[in-house]
């Protein structure tokens, strides 16, 4: 399945995110979206008119950014799983760098986050990735093996083709310096060739994350095991983000 999701991060304004939720209903009906499968990401506040706004457009779905492993309770700040799947929310991302990075996310919470997103019948787009010193070193692909081992330690495997896996480098996050395709392509063959030894299951989609846009994104998508995207900056820009969905349809 191939897969672009536009993780919106802490931007836009409501009517900001109305405006650029408009221009991608537009530009995206079914002939131009084709087999790709497109998730917009807005912050919290922005969830429930994004819902709203897709209500008769199958075409998009939405994810929420982050949610709370516990289903309800006393956890000030807080957004369970299941107030999103409430809200009608469709997929919630987990474990991005900047969750690990800033708020301390450790892979035991990603884990628990998984486990309640799907209770929540929420799809996870699980994140992994290496920093630089880990490239630099040559140990990305195990260091980011393990982090997807334990995020999906405690799955079921039969739900593991339900999840999203993104593979996002950090070195490469909105930094302007993309993984080369076969940078790219290397690290997805192997957590796919990883998942199949361990879990038996490999179908998921794995989409690629990291200063992703239209001018470098032709190469990436057409690695055999890159199965999409997951967009920061340019998922801001409609024309851009329209842009990437035409390049996948295409790949
Ligand atoms: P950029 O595309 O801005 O580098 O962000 C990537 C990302 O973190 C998506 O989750």
């Amino acid at each position: 399945m191939k897969l672009l999701a536009g993780n919106w991060k802490m931007n836009n304004t409501l009517e900001e995110g109305a405006d650029l939720m408009e221009a991608l209903i537009e530009g995206l009906p079914a002939e131009v979206v084709g087999d790709v499968r497109v998730v917009v990401s807005p912050p919290f506040l922005q969830l429930p008119q994004t819902v709203h706004a897709l209500w008769e457009n199958a075409q998009i779905a939405v994810a929420a950014q982050n949610g709370h492993a516990a289903d309800g309770g006393a956890f000030t700040g807080e957004v369970s799983m299941a107030m999103l799947r409430d809200a009608e929310v469709d997929a919630v991302i987990i474990g991005h760098s900047e969750r690990r990075q800033y708020f301390g996310e450790t892979d035991s919470d990603v884990a628990e986050k998984v486990q309640s997103a799907l209770r929540n019948q929420l799809i996870p787009i699980v994140c992994v990735g290496e920093v630089l010193a880990q490239r630099k070193a040559g140990t990305y692909l195990e260091d980011t093996w393990n982090q997807l081992h334990a995020a999906f330690a405690r799955v079921n495997p039969e739900d593991m083709s339900d999840c999203v896996i993104a593979y996002e480098p950090v070195w490469a996050i909105g930094t302007g310096e993309v993984a080369t395709a076969a940078q790219a392509q290397e690290v997805h063959a192997y957590l796919r060739a990883q998942m199949e030894a361990t879990f038996g299951v490999s179908d998921m989609p794995i989409v690629y994350g990291g200063s992703c846009k239209p001018s470098n994104a032709a190469e990436i998508f057409a690695q055999p095991d890159v199965d999409g995207g997951l967009i920061g900056g340019a998922s801001l820009v409609a024309a851009d983000f329209i842009a990437l969905v035409e390049l996948l349809k295409a790949s």
